[in-house]
């Protein structure tokens, strides 16, 4: 009998690929870079099963080129923005992702811009690599400090719950906003819930872990930005459109915040000559928050494990589109 196809968007860690291997045709795009979109189309034509990324536009146009035998879409990742998930659904197609494994590992890496960016890390690198570390300065690169400070908590999912629980390690008062939370404070934390704009006009530093959303693209335009401390600085490990990024640059240059740490922009990458590119204040990292060793090989086996449910006609460990079972709803 004919295994299935299985078309991965990219070489991804061991463990998913051994599993499906086992049971599936696998075909791999090794290129270090995306499939350009003919050729993504060309290669998930005739595949049972799409394993793609967060880099991969998967659409209509992409799933009518797999054809009828679609039965599965895997992402290698958390968040799921870049799938029409709407059309999925229409079509039956239950569009797995990644979720828990990859909370803590996302959390300590926007701990650690924050870090970055309150005491200049990225700065203080290039100073001293450059020549320009000539001696002890009283008054150089001062930063802010992190402990005592107020963090800011945009979307109290677990990653950003994994992110006041380390605050919390620094002393940090917490506060978040997250209108789909049902509690008015975190026990474990004592992370406080406000609205948006008494969160702003309160954090020392705002960090960003809400889904990329009809509702969330471009939520923290000029407005919202204004609406921050002097000086504060923002941190956005969750999805580049949730910012305006032309005023974010304005908001640095201007000296009207204290410094920005972005792990993820729009787009991806974000052109060097881009104007946040220019800025001292700013440090930026490409998109590696989920980037540890055993994190990536827990991804890969978990949406490894989503495909092959999928193709059995199972339900998926991590189905982010459970109406694609609802039979009475399409089709
Ligand atoms: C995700 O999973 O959505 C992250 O952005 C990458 O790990």
């Amino acid at each position: 009998m004919l295994k299935d196809k299985v078309f991965v968007t990219r070489r991804i860690p061991k463990s998913g690929l051994d599993l499906l291997s086992k049971d599936c045709q696998v075909v791999v795009w090794s290129d270090a870079l995306p499939p350009e979109r003919q050729a993504l189309l060309d290669n998930v034509r005739g595949a049972a099963a799409i394993l793609c990324l967060l880099s991969d536009r998967i659409d209509a146009q992409v799933m009518d080129a797999a054809g009828s035998g679609l039965k599965v879409i895997s992402n290698y990742a958390v968040g799921y923005d870049n799938i029409d998930i709407t059309e999925a659904t229409r079509r039956s197609i239950p569009v797995g992702n990644t979720p828990g494994v990859l909370t803590e590992a996302s959390a300590d890496h926007a701990f650690a811009l924050l870090m970055a960016a309150a005491r200049r890390v990225a700065e203080g690198d290039r100073q001293a690599r450059s020549g320009g570390w000539k001696t002890w300065e009283p008054m150089g690169l001062l930063g802010v400090d992190i402990h005592g400070a107020t963090l800011g908590i945009i979307g109290f999912g677990r990653i950003g719950q994994a992110m006041a629980r380390r605050a919390r390690g620094f002393d940090m008062r917490v506060l978040f906003y997250d209108p789909t939370h049902p509690e008015e404070k975190d026990e474990k934390t004592q992370a406080e819930k406000l609205g948006l704009n008494e969160l702003l006009a309160r954090s020392d530093f705002v960090s960003l872990h809400a889904p990329l959303t009809e509702k969330t693209q471009g939520m923290m335009n000029k407005e919202a930005l204004d609406k921050m401390k002097p000086d504060a600085i923002l941190v956005n490990t969750a999805r580049g459109g949730l910012v305006d990024q032309g005023a974010l640059a304005d908001s640095l240059r201007s000296g009207r915040l204290g410094g920005a740490a972005i792990d993820v922009s729009d787009p991806e990458p974000l052109p060097v000559d881009h104007p946040l590119m220019q800025l001292e204040n700013l440090v930026i990292t490409p998109h590696i928050a989920s980037a540890s060793h055993s994190t990536r090989e827990k991804m890969s086996l978990m949406a490894a494990e989503n495909v092959l449910a999928g193709l059995r006609g199972e339900r998926l460990p991590n189905c982010v589109n459970p109406d694609a079972y609802n039979k009475t709803l399409h089709r």
